[in-house]
């Protein structure tokens, strides 16, 4: 009769199922708590959610792909935060779903580029990098300044987020499609990139 650690090192089956069970409950351990965590779980002071004209310029954001080049996590470390300000608290991606925090950094990391370049500055960086920075390599966007935001999609947009905890308003759902009619990507873009890092912007650590 073989003892049991025996028998459980000699069937590969049994070992990797209660691997596994022995990993989840660390797991869970770590994880669970999180979702009851207050410093997690609640917006930081004075973050508001997207409003509809920055909504869309976040999926702008995510179709273009720009966080196969851009992190939006600034870590608590002095180099990071002399340079891009106070560093990413969870509080301050409440209304992030899913968030942006990414870890390649072919560019600078954008939580805090909101209010750092004026709106016209943006609009010639996305046309042509090389206008306003000329050792940049990143891409041109000419056509977000062509194509227009789908105004009729936003109040669908806004109230599945409402359904997920977004504290938005049926007055604010209505004038979702008034608020981003006529509006081109490239503006959408520009009103989500100039909102970013703005709760925690000027308290450096
Ligand atoms: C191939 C990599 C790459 C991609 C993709 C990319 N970028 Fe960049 N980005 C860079 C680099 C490199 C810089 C630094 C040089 C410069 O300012 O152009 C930069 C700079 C920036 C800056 C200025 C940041 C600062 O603090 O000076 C902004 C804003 C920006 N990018 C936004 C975007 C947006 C929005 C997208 C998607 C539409 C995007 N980027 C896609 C590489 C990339």
């Amino acid at each position: 009769m073989p003892a049991a650690h025996e028998r459980i090192e000699k069937s590969p089956a049994l070992l990797i199922v209660l691997v596994l069970i022995t990993v989840a409950i660390g797991g869970l351990v770590e994880i669970v708590p999180l979702f009851f965590q207050k410093s997690t779980t609640e917006p930081v002071k004075g973050l508001q959610p997207y409003t509809a004209l920055q909504l869309a310029g976040r999926d702008v954001y995510i179709r273009e792909g720009c966080y196969n080049c851009h992190s939006q996590m600034i870590r608590p470390f002095r180099a990071e935060t002399e340079r891009y300000g106070h560093y990413s608290v969870a509080g301050e991606f409440v209304y992030d779903r899913p968030f942006q925090w990414g870890s390649k950094r072919t560019g600078p990391d954008l939580h805090r580029v909101g209010g750092r370049y004026s709106d016209e500055w943006h609009r010639v960086h996305l046309m042509n990098p090389r206008d306003v920075v000329p050792e940049s390599n990143m891409p041109a966007y000419p056509w977000l300044a062509s194509n227009q935001v789908d105004a009729e999609i936003m109040p669908k947009k806004l109230s599945v987020l409402r359904t997920l905890g977004h504290p938005y308003t049926d007055e604010q759902i209505k004038a979702s499609v008034e608020e981003t009619k006529g509006k081109t990507e490239m503006d959408a873009l520009i009103a989500y990139l100039q909102s970013l890092g703005l709760a925690l912007k000027d308290k450096r650590s």
